[in-house]
């Protein structure tokens, strides 16, 4: 009777094994992957008391999402320098459902979306639910990552509707280049390809660079669709409010026909809202803390690893890093002797189909004390 979009038989790895018995032997693990940030130990504003506006009471649905909320964003990026007018957002539950809106809008069954290599995990599921496929495109390290611009032309088929770029991108904390901006855009506008730009780690650059592209928001060449949301730019992934923002050729229509795919759901709640004008100005205080302690563990990270067989790879943004480890084993074998021996867990590369082995993902928003001693035994294990 079940559909076959997904593998519903989730079949437990050696991983996910190997964590649930060390729960059920009560060991203490330092977790080293932790990136949901109302677990990390931030002081957040008061943001409860501005879901109780009354006029919650009341059901009085906008597709598009109320006018009250999309100023509010607006507002968030006028901000930042960032003219967005308010007509060309739709509000969403989550990126991850702008996502979903984006491929119905988009494709047709079996249709192609393009999608970075390594890159967020969740892809494959968000494409699958929609029936679209997959096709990778490699991201390159050399000191600092690229597209791989040949093999990105190269996936692109006649059946291909839209290139996804990751800004910056989840787990190398890589942000587009202006010059492949440019490219890509060219591109896409000669293929007529609409571009997805995922900018939910966009207000966590580390430092700031001239060169690197912030947002897509603006004037395109392509269609082009920016999204974000509560979960990463206020650490609020709960309260369930994304966006998306277009721009380009084509934004009018994409715009009427959003309106339809959102109307059909009407999945974005009424409180949150209400409350998102008071919410995202306090961001600004959310992001204050997180790049304090990304900025820490990142350092710290440097200093245990120096001098060391492993080394972290450029970072320029984001929630995580990459620490490069010798080949002597394979991935999975760090992660296991890690979480079996040391009790602490870290992610490998191949969850994030990195190209070669072997990597390890740490997220930056861990606990500074339990950071530090995570890595101070996978240092001790590498060396040993
Ligand atoms: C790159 C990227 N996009 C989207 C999401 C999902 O965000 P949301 O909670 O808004 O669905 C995540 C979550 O980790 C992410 O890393």
């Amino acid at each position: 009777v079940f559909s076959q979009r997904l593998p519903w038989a989730q079949i437990p790895n050696r991983l996910s094994q190997l964590r649930a018995e060390k729960r059920r032997s009560g060991a203490s693990v330092l977790d080293l992957t932790e990136s949901n940030p109302t677990r990390a130990g931030f002081v957040y504003p008061d943001i409860l008391s501005a879901l109780a506006d009354p006029r919650g009471m009341r059901y009085d649905p906008f597709p598009q999402g109320s006018v009250e909320a999309r100023r509010g964003i607006s507002g968030y990026y006028a901000d930042r320098g960032v003219m967005l007018d308010e007509s060309r957002i739709v509000l969403t539950a989550s990126t991850s459902e702008a996502y979903g809106f984006l491929f119905k809008l988009l494709a047709d069954p079996g249709d192609r979306i393009l999608t970075p290599r390594p890159s967020y995990p969740l892809f494959e599921h968000l494409a699958a639910l929609e029936c679209v496929h997959v096709a990778q495109y490699p991201l390159r390290y050399a000191g600092a990552w690229h597209i791989d611009f040949t093999a990105l032309e190269s996936a692109a088929t006649p059946g291909t509707r839209a290139i996804v770029v990751v800004n910056p991108n989840n787990p190398t904390g890589s942000f587009l280049r202006a010059k492949e901006l440019a490219r890509l855009e060219e591109f896409a506008a000669a293929r007529n390809l609409a571009i997805l730009s995922d900018e939910v780690f966009a207000g966590y650059a580390h430092v700031s660079d001239p060169g690197a592209v912030q947002t897509l928001i603006g004037e395109r060449k392509a269609l082009t669709f920016s999204m974000n949301g509560l979960s990463k730019i206020a650490g609020l992934p709960q309260m369930k409010l994304g966006w998306i923002a277009v721009s380009g050729p084509g934004t009018r229509e994409a715009l009427e026909r959003l309106e339809l795919i959102a109307d059909t759901y009407l999945s974005v709640a009424a409180p949150v809202q209400l409350a998102l004008p008071k919410i995202l100005p306090c961001a600004g205080s959310v992001q204050e803390q997180v790049l304090e302690r990304t900025a820490t563990n990142l350092a710290r990270l440097r200093d245990l690893l120096r001098g060391s067989p492993a080394s972290v790879l450029n970072v320029e943004g984001g929630w995580y890093a990459i620490i490069q480890v010798p080949r002597t084993r394979a991935e999975e074998e760090w992660v296991l002797t890690l979480l079996r021996e040391h009790d602490v867990l870290v992610q490998p590369g191949y969850f994030f189909d990195f190209e070669s082995e072997a990597y390890l993902v740490v997220s930056l928003l861990t606990i500074p004390e339990t950071f530090a001693e995570g890595v101070r035994r996978m240092v001790r294990s590498i060396e040993s």
